[in-house]
């Protein structure tokens, strides 16, 4: 495969028959996952998104990209969740750590920001500001329609458009990205005429960066989605088999599943560059809202190093032992620096003249890995070759091909997200949303208490 997975660190935690008995459980999850049979099957359409995707509507999103390219300086990206994650995670992952603060002039592409991910006024706020004049389109993208987060959002940037450009070149900044057929944002859509990309049917929110939910922004930024395709494509005809020792994707999954069973309950994905922060928020959404159900899952959690290694290093390193660590570790960086030679040596790093940087960043994560792996908390390793399109394209399809057998394995449907309603229930019922007047009623009586 094009990226290697490093489970030689686990002897200690997991003996080689261990996995061997998991052979038979991970060929029925992935006949489940393969034939349709498992729990949420109408959602495993994502299996092969990367060649059976919807190639008019391709060419679109890169025209739109395009477009918005040649008239805006700022793409402002409304949505939550599965529908801002990817594409937050893969512009941040293929940009400079500083891209928002270049010059336009020095950008790939549009300069995109989120809203709707959040209901801070102040964040809004501020949006607005670091907009300035500037010329900006919108690219507002809910499946469903009617999420709240984006819905506020995207009321108040129409209104800023339609203030700057009024109401028709206004509609012509608009991308909407939601359901094919359903919901408020579709209906809206269509009697105002936006663009329209489509999110699709048998494709849930956080396995959504390959369509258009991620691709638009990702392309509005300047990168190519065409590589980015052809990553995940590859990954997907690499990691088919189901046999353990041929697909390092399902061997992930099943030795992340033995060790939870011995209470290694929460796992942290970790990198050594800055830049894959988001990487880490996206993988969480993907294993959190897949797993962590019936009362049951690996809680993900993540750590950015060697930043990190000096605040919650301690706690890996010697707190409750119910944690273990994946490690994202690009190969070579975009960028590598010599450590410059100095006369003196007041400092006392003169031992690492004639090094690079990234020579001790990656003896930092060999050191690390031993460091930990002595106390007592398995680390696996997951190494890219670099930050470039193609190799994000074949990540995102490894950690989806692992989480796609990691449910059935721990008897979980791993395509809906029943939890995540609950909130919005009692909020809509604190709002008085029309629909929710028995709620509010009921919601009443309890915070007067
Ligand atoms: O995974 C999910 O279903 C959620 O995180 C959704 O992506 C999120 O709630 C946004 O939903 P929508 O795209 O319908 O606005």
């Amino acid at each position: 495969a094009y990226i290697s997975f490093d489970s030689s660190n686990l002897t200690k935690f997991v003996h080689d028959n261990e996995l061997g008995e998991m052979q038979a459980m991970v060929t029925a999850a992935d006949s489940e996952l393969r034939n349709g049979t498992g729990a949420g099957a109408d959602f495993r359409d994502w299996i092969d998104l990367p060649t059976n995707y919807d190639k008019d509507e391709f060419s679109r999103i890169k025209a739109a990209a395009k477009k918005i390219q040649s008239d805006s300086e700022v793409l402002v990206v409304i949505g939550i969740g599965g529908s801002y994650l990817g594409a937050r995670a893969a512009i941040d992952f293929l940009n400079e750590a500083f891209y928002t603060a270049l010059p336009a002039s020095e950008r790939k592409g549009a300069l995109v920001l989120f809203a709707g991910n959040s209901i801070s006024s102040s964040y809004v706020h501020d949006l607005i500001h670091v907009i300035g004049d500037r010329d900006f389109s919108v690219n507002v993208i809910s499946k469903s329609g009617t999420t709240t987060e984006p819905s506020i959002a995207f009321r108040i940037f129409k209104d800023k458009l339609v203030e700057k450009y009024g109401e028709a070149e206004a509609k012509k900044r608009i991308y909407a990205t939601t359901d094919r057929a359903r919901g408020a944002l579709k209906t809206e859509s269509d009697a105002e005429g936006y663009e329209e990309f489509v999110v699709p049917d048998g494709i849930g929110g956080r396995f959504s960066v390959l369509s258009a939910v991620g691709l638009l922004p990702i392309a509005a930024s300047g990168a190519d989605i065409d590589k980015l395709m052809q990553g995940a494509a590859d990954a997907s005809k690499d990691y088919t088999s189901d046999k353990i020792e041929d697909n390092d994707a399902y061997r992930y999954a099943a030795l992340r599943n033995i060790l939870y069973r011995k209470g290694k309950t929460t796992e942290l994905l970790e990198n050594y560059e800055p830049t894959m922060a988001s990487f880490a928020e996206w993988w969480k959404q993907l294993m959190g809202e897949s797993e962590g159900k019936d009362q049951k899952g690996i809680y993900p959690s993540s750590a950015n190093f060697s930043t990190d290694l000096h605040s919650l290093g301690q706690y890996i390193q010697e707190g409750r032992r119910n944690l273990m660590e994946t490690v994202v570790k690009v190969d070579k960086p975009n960028y590598d620096i010599d450590i410059p030679k100095e006369d003196s040596d007041l400092d006392q790093i003169g031992y690492l003249e004639g090094k690079t940087m990234d020579y001790v960043n990656t003896q930092a994560f060999r050191a690390v890995t031993l460091a930990h792996t002595d106390g007592d908390v398995p680390v696996m390793a997951v190494h890219i070759p670099d930050q470039t399109e193609y190799s994000l394209g074949y990540l995102i399809y490894f950690f989806e091909a692992a989480v796609g057998i990691s449910g059935y394995l721990n008897g979980i449907n791993p395509f809906n997200q029943p939890g995540v309603e609950a909130y919005k229930v009692n909020m809509f019922a604190l709002l008085g949303k029309p629909g929710f007047e028995k709620e509010t009623a009921e919601i009443q009586k309890r915070v007067q208490k």
